[in-house]
């Protein structure tokens, strides 16, 4: 299991976008996804399942409730898309923000450690914040996903979230930073164009070579409950999605041993 944080503190820079259609991109090749949604605002919880469909979420696994926490699977949802599941967020997990014992901090990582191997990718999709729940999420992951806005001042803050992830090394030694990748790219502004070279001089072999196109189809599909694979399959919105899972794939040298991995299974699932 591959843990990846997708996390930048400012928003609207496509964080959850990213979390819905590269989760959605990963399943539909075939590899169980587990979304998890640590934002109270709850966008790629909505995303995929309708709030009349939900009763428990995280609030329940990961902040205690009369001494009392639920295991994992207890805020886990089936999607749509086959081999992708969720992990609901709700209003009140902004809560959580207020919890400071050390060892509260682990309590994602904790939980999380049963599911080991239930699912090949987990994907989890931080609040724009520097705070308790973004900690959470680094201290539970192997690596973080940086996405970046095409757009001045895209990189205010970088380096404040540079620097949180180092600290977060201090407990968590592995925490690779897996790339940035720039997102709602327009060819047709100077602003992306000085944002993408900008970016290249800062961030070097960091910066991940897929460029996300700004592409409108993104904004709508998740008013459709449905990713961008789903919704418009030719869009450049898909291709990008799906270029930046093969470049992560590629980066993270997982490609052939996940793919045994996933012969064998689909091979027994066969039979
Ligand atoms: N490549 C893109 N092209 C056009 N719009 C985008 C793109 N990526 C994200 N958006 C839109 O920008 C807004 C912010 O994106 P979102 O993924 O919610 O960011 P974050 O989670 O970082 O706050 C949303 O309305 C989303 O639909
Ligand atoms: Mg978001």
């Amino acid at each position: 299991m591959k843990t990846i944080a997708i996390s930048n503190q400012k928003g609207g820079v496509g964080k959850t976008t990213t979390a819905v259609n590269l989760g959605a991109g990963l399943a539909i090749e075939g590899y169980r996804v587990l979304l998890i949604d640590l934002d109270s605002q709850c966008n790629l919880t909505r995303t995929f399942i309708a709030p009349e469909m939900i009763t428990n979420t995280l609030v329940s696994v990961l902040i205690d409730d009369k001494g009392e926490r639920l295991p994992f699977s207890a805020a886990i949802y089936e999607t749509h898309i086959q081999n992708l599941d969720l992990a609901a967020s709700h209003i009140r997990l902004a809560r959580l923000e207020k919890s400071g014992q050390f060892d509260d901090l682990f309590r994602l990582k904790d939980a999380l450690a049963p599911l080991e191997t239930e699912y090949d990718f987990v994907l989890i999709d931080c609040p724009p914040s520097l705070g308790v729940i973004v900690t959470q999420a680094l201290l539970a992951s192997d690596s973080v996903l940086i996405p970046l806005a095409a757009e001045y001042y895209a990189f205010e803050g970088t380096q404040d979230l540079e620097e949180t992830i180092k600290s977060i090394r201090r407990s968590n030694p592995a925490l690779a930073i897996l790339g940035y990748v720039v997102t709602r790219f327009d060819a047709r502004t100077t602003a992306s164009a000085d944002a993408y070279a900008q970016a290249r001089t800062m961030f070097g072999d960091k910066l991940l070579e897929t460029l996300i196109r700004s592409n409108t189809h993104l904004i709508a599909a998740p008013a459709y409950r449905q990713s961008i694979h789903e919704y418009a399959q030719n869009s450049r919105g898909s291709e990008d999605y799906m270029n930046l899972m093969h470049e992560l794939l590629a980066r993270m040298e997982m490609t052939q041993k996940v793919r045994l991995i996933k012969q064998e299974r689909r091979s027994g699932s066969a039979k």
